[in-house]
């Protein structure tokens, strides 16, 4: 059995990994060993039916031992451990979760149901670093598989919804509170059905807008508005989460050398734990709405077509709908007026899942299998 060692397992999205490594019995083929940044000699978890005590996470030697690292550690860990290992000559697989590693030239970024033969051709090549994509880019690329596999795709601007989860934990928490002390500011008034809503509406806005609203995590307000940039700058204007569309789908597709344009706005909204996108999509040909379904609906087991009608749409098309499962439900695709290779479309996806944990959890199923 190949020995695993499991760094940041009790994170947000080492804890969802956890949870479905178990569900898919991918214990049952690994001498896993948990590691911890914090809490080593203490007794780790019992997801592999015995429990061990925990290594220290910044042991060199200890690391070595393993065929494969995976971690969610985050980025800081990646960069302050990885290179160590790497000079020390440990060459076995390493599977991260942190973007630091994913535009290096030996790394691969994962996406099995769409890159696989990337993947299976880095292995027959000895590539040993496959790192999950950022989740709008793999959330979308899973949404849109089929037509990029046909190449028929010239362009994509997605416009994108994130949730508060892309941000960590702490923002979750922070999000549901800033809900709170703004019905709080009004829940007198919400049971007078007199109440003006003028006047509600007026002590909200001092609500969201006074110092006393809890903006530690997101610095500014998200309950009741949104945030229209995610991420650090860039020099071309863009925001970085907007720079990772182009660079990590084309290299999730192999098409660096003639890169698919990929560019748009990333806005963080007031949801919990999954992206939407709303896409504008130029096609390289003219082709009917019900070809573009079916291409879509036949790329992969976990995307969903949903019919471009008021009510599937309200219901099915939301991120209260898709939280906690696998399904990439995408919808919204019609004709728009610019043209008849013109299309627009909107997907959903949860960030936590498909948008990191389960990208990580196939690629070590590949290695093992
Ligand atoms: N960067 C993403 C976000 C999450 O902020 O929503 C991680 O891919």
């Amino acid at each position: 059995m190949k020995k695993v060692g499991l760094v940041g397992w009790r994170g947000m999205v080492g804890s969802v990994l956890m949870e479905r490594m178990q569900n898919e019995n991918d214990f049952d083929n690994l001498d896993v060993t948990f590691f911890t940044t914090s809490q080593s000699g203490q007794l780790g978890p019992d997801f592999a039916g015995i429990s061990k005590p925990l290594l220290d996470a910044k042991d060199l030697s200890a690391l070595a031992k393993m065929d494969i690292i995976l971690t969610c550690q985050g980025g800081e860990y990646t960069n302050a451990v990885y290179p160590h290992l790497k000079e020390s000559g440990w060459n076995g697989y390493w599977i991260d979760a942190a973007s630091s590693l994913r535009m290096k030239d030996d790394s691969i970024i994962v996406l099995d149901p769409v890159n696989k033969d990337v993947i299976l051709q880095g292995l027959e090549q000895g590539v040993k670093t496959f790192v999950g994509g950022n989740c709008t880019v793999s959330l979308m690329l899973l949404a849109l598989g089929g037509l990029f596999e046909q190449d028929l795709i010239e362009w994509v601007s997605p416009q994108t919804y994130q949730a508060a989860s892309g941000s960590g934990a702490r923002h979750m928490k922070e999000l549901i509170k800033q809900m709170g002390e703004v019905h709080q500011s009004v829940a007198d008034k919400l049971s007078d059905p007199q109440a003006a809503i003028l006047e509600i509406d007026k002590i909200i806005c001092e609500t969201i807008k006074s110092d006393s609203l809890s903006t530690e995590q997101f610095k500014v307000p998200l309950a009741g508005s949104l945030i229209p940039w995610i991420d650090v700058p860039m020099p071309t204007g863009q925001s970085k989460e907007e720079w990772k569309a182009q660079v990590e789908a084309n290299k999730i597709l192999g098409s660096l050398k003639q890169p698919i344009p990929i560019d748009g706005l990333c806005v963080r909204i007031g949801a919990m734990r999954c992206h939407s996108q709303a896409m504008t999509i130029k096609l390289r040909e003219n082709i009917s709405v019900e070809k573009i379904e079916s291409i879509l609906a036949d790329h992969n087991p976990w995307v969903n077509v949903i019919p471009n009608e008021r009510e599937a749409s309200s219901i099915d098309l939301t991120p209260v709908n898709v939280t906690g499962t696998l399904t990439i439900p995408v919808g919204r695709i019609r004709k728009l007026a610019m043209g008849p290779e013109y299309i627009s479309a909107f997907t959903v996806g949860d960030q936590l899942l498909w948008g990191a944990a389960e990208p990580l959890r196939r690629m070590l199923r590949i290695i093992v299998e």
